[in-house]
């Protein structure tokens, strides 16, 4: 099961989970540099794992060991003490970027299966963790943008992941960017900026709390192109936590802007699911007079 930081203990009662809720403080959305220092690490072989992740893909990934001797460095506590309790998010703290999910692999592979066009596309990785599906992109030469909740995650998993993949660290650079905190503040973040409207937006495993399927789902209307693609990748039903694609493909359709269709199901194992969403080139709720 799900490990969701509001699991209820013995003596937690529905309310007390319900106020928590509501004093929840999300950390509001930034732009992250990547500084000289990280650009000038050096990773040993003993840093990362080499390994062939999809076929013909071989991809350099930073060692979890690795990631906790930075992050307790970085004197990281909240995100060391989730890892430390196996618990894998705690709401509005550590959202469980650290860990690579199941559906990233699933999406990962959907996008290389379908070949799905990347060359020169602008892409978000939206809740992107460790970076897999902007990894794949920028091997296939998108422009990426790669997103997660906390900063810490990008700093210590998710850029080091892409400046190993390649060596041209300076033209690497100008091909992506990184952006840490809520969804909510991020729209706002990028609000009249043009050069933030994308030709895929794909995300995994982010819709596990109903609570957030608001702010997510309000990414996809404002940023992306008028032809642009929504993928998202997640289990049918998050037990112990209460999010699942059904809620959030029904408030997208009762949104009534995007089209949504099931891609990929998982024929075992846990269900999981791949949702793509489309631009309706007339929503139902614009009226035109003739
Ligand atoms: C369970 S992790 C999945 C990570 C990765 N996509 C994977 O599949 O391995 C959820 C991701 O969504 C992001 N996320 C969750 N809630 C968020 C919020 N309210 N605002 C911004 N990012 C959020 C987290 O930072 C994290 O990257």
């Amino acid at each position: 099961m799900f490990k969701f930081g509001f699991a209820k203990t013995a003596t937690g009662t529905d309310e007390e989970d319900s106020d928590k809720k509501d004093k929840l403080e999300w950390i509001s959305a930034s732009k992250l540099e990547v500084t000289a220092e990280q650009i000038g690490a050096k990773y040993g072989a003993d840093y990362y794992t080499e390994t062939e992740v999809f076929p013909d893909y071989n991809l350099k990934l930073i060692r979890s060991d690795k990631v906790i001797k930075d992050l307790t460095k970085h004197n990281c506590q909240n995100i060391i003490e989730a890892e430390t309790q196996h618990s894998d998010l705690i709401p509005a703290k550590y959202e469980g970027g650290l860990k690579i999910w199941e559906c990233t692999f699933d999406l990962s592979q959907y996008i290389l299966e379908e070949k799905i066009e990347l060359k020169d596309k602008l892409i978000m990785d939206l809740g992107c963790g460790a970076g897999l599906i902007g990894l794949i992109a920028l091997l296939k030469n998108s422009t990426v943008h790669f997103q997660d909740y906390n900063a810490e995650v990008l700093r210590s998993v998710t850029i080091p992941n892409v400046l190993l993949n390649f060596d041209n660290h300076a033209n690497l650079l100008t091909k992506c960017e990184f952006y840490a905190g809520d969804w909510a503040s991020l729209v706002t973040l990028f609000d009249d900026d043009e050069n933030k409207k994308y030709d895929y937006i794909f995300t995994s495993e982010t819709i596990y709390n109903p609570e957030n399927h608001k702010k997510l789902y309000e990414i996809f209307k404002k940023r992306l192109k008028i032809n642009g693609l929504g993928f998202v990748a997640g289990k049918t039903y998050y037990f112990g936590v209460g999010g699942g694609m059904r809620q959030f493909e029904n408030l997208i359709l009762k949104d009534g802007y995007f089209d949504v269709k099931l891609m990929w199901r998982s024929q075992n194992g846990v269900n999981r699911e791949i949702l793509k969403l489309t631009r309706k080139p007339y929503p139902e709720h614009c009226i035109f007079d003739v």
